[in-house]
């Protein structure tokens, strides 16, 4: 079956697109629309929002695999996103991965049974001075340790996302 775009998403976006000046300038904020209404962007999805812009579906697919914050397959409440590169592990992303790992009992690209976390390691966040850093949905977490993790895990358990 087709991928149908609701047409309250159809709304947003025509309001979206009317701040720029090209619609393929929109497409990431669009992309963030669509993943924000089913928790992550389908294949389908990417088609239709294709056909909407007036862009070939491999540009669609080439901006939503590039970008990390971009979920393609159905994930969790919170996708936990940990730095990998340099600064980060030099700062000790590593062993806040592995904690992570078995705290949540899940590994890399895997979501936990009560569907609350799913879990990555990402290539550079761009915070490189803030290490290690970790993303959850659209927020970072910077400066992190164990015990400021361990803190975040627990609020995220009861729902709640703190803002900085
Ligand atoms: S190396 Fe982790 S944010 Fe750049």
């Amino acid at each position: 079956m087709a991928f149908i775009l609701s047409e309250e998403f159809k709304a947003r976006a025509a309001k979206i697109c009317a701040r720029y000046p090209r619609a393929d300038a929109a497409l990431i904020p669009l992309l963030l629309e669509l993943q924000k209404e089913a928790g992550y962007v389908a294949e389908e999805g990417m088609d239709a929002l294709a056909q909407l812009l007036e862009l070939p579906y491999s540009r669609v697919k080439a901006v939503t695999t590039f970008y990390t914050m971009f979920k393609r397959e159905p994930a969790g409440k919170y996708h936990l996103q940990v730095c990998r590169n340099i600064s980060c592990h030099m700062a000790g992303a590593a062993g806040l991965l592995d904690g992570l790992k078995k705290k949540l009992a899940i590994e890399e690209g895997e979501t936990t049974k009560d569907g609350i976390f799913t879990l990555s390691s990402v290539e550079c966040l761009g915070a490189c001075g803030s290490a290690p850093v970790m993303q959850v949905n659209e927020h970072y977490f910077e400066n992190l340790n164990e015990e400021k993790l361990d803190a975040l895990l627990e609020e995220l358990k009861h729902g709640r996302l703190p803002r900085h």
